[in-house]
């Protein structure tokens, strides 16, 4: 397996020349025209909250990456549609969990602007995600019923590792056991359901399809393990959100989880969060960014990159196939 360092950035939907969405830049041209289209409400609150965030540059990773899978497995134009709409009912699904998330946290700041929550407050933006969480089941409601059903597991684990995750909050003895259980819920779970759709769609075998889902579980894992790296490392202009946002909440975040193992300095912080003062934040913050804890959160990444280049052999050679292998590679290096 080779991991390539891509550095370059660009939201697939802005610049359909580069990276791994190419191979399916016009799918996800009409997937973007058709996502903003939904986000029309009749009342014009509701559309103008949903546009702030989804207009806000999101990376559309989720699209992509069932999209790739889609194609992966063979898809072809008789379910183009279907897997535009599976696609764009995860970025529906997804947008909804940050507006709820930004609640749930109070988080101000969210893809490099305030929060819909700090602009418009707690009820429109909950409205919003309700809003836009009824769009995406309007969306895949049609499909077979199993197809809903993986849909519908899919949120229902996100709601539970939202909670898991709140309940593991200021709690200095969690374990990497809870923290995988947290992230496989809050995270990976929407992967793992849309490879798992993407690959259905295009006329996979049912093994191939729990593949696939093995393969969004990998790569959702190491998206949220390098989430939680950079939200130390920073900087706050990259990221997109303040740097140390975990620590000041108490959530426990991978480099936490892995830090205070090590330094027991950091259990009070973990304690104690938001009241500790600027500079002893400033001082934890450090000791999580220490080569130690870095490198094994990275490898901890990279052990879910080569399970997921593992998935990938089962498919047979194609660009869909070669895009996916380096969207992979780029979730560990990432820098937003
Ligand atoms: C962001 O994680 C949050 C999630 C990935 C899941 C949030 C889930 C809910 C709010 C449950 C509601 C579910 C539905 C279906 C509407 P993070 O806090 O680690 O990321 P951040 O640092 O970007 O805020
Ligand atoms: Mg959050």
């Amino acid at each position: 397996m080779t991991i390539v360092k891509h550095r370059r950035q660009t939201s697939p939907c802005n610049d359909p020349g580069l990276g791994p969405a190419q191979p399916i830049a016009s799918e996800l041209a009409k997937a973007e025209a058709k996502l903003l289209s939904l986000l029309d409400s009749r009342e014009e609150l509701i559309g103008e909250i949903c546009r702030y965030l989804v207009s806000a540059g999101g990376k559309r990773l989720r699209p992509t990456f069932v999209l790739l899978v889609y194609r992966a497995c063979g898809g072809r134009e008789s379910r183009l549609d279907d897997a535009i709409d599976a696609a764009i009912a995860m970025e529906l699904i997804h947008s909804a969990t940050l507006l709820h998330d930004d609640i749930i946290d109070t988080g101000t700041l969210r893809r490099g602007k305030p929060s819909a929550f700090a602009l418009w407050g707690l009820a429109p933006s909950l409205v919003a995600g309700d809003y836009l969480f009824a769009r995406a089941f309007e969306l895949c409601g049609r499909f077979e019923e199993p197809l809903v059903k993986i849909a519908a597991e899919a949120c229902i684990q996100l709601t539970e590792g939202e909670v898991m995750e709140g309940r593991l909050r200021r709690n200095s003895r969690v374990t990497l056991d809870d923290y995988m259980g947290v992230i496989s819920r809050k995270t990976a779970s929407l992967f793992r359901a849309g490879a798992k759709v993407g690959a259905l769609l295009a006329g996979a075998h049912d093994a191939t399809a729990a593949t696939m889902a093995r393969l969004g579980d990998a790569v959702g894992l190491a998206f949220q393990m390098i989430d939680d790296l950079l939200d130390v490392l920073g900087p706050e202009e990259k990221i997109g959100k303040p740097v140390g946002a975990d620590l000041r909440a108490g959530v426990p975040s991978l480099p936490l989880v892995l830090g205070v193992e090590k330094y027991p300095a950091l259990e009070s912080l973990l304690l104690n969060g938001a009241q500790v003062d600027p500079a002893a934040l400033e001082r934890a913050l450090e000791l999580l960014r220490s080569a130690d804890v870095v490198g094994r959160a990275r490898n901890l990444a990279l052990e879910q990159i080569a399970i997921a280049h593992q998935m990938l052999e089962v498919l047979k050679p194609s660009p869909f196939k070669d895009a996916l292998a380096r969207l992979i590679n780029e979730q560990v290096y990432r820098e937003v």
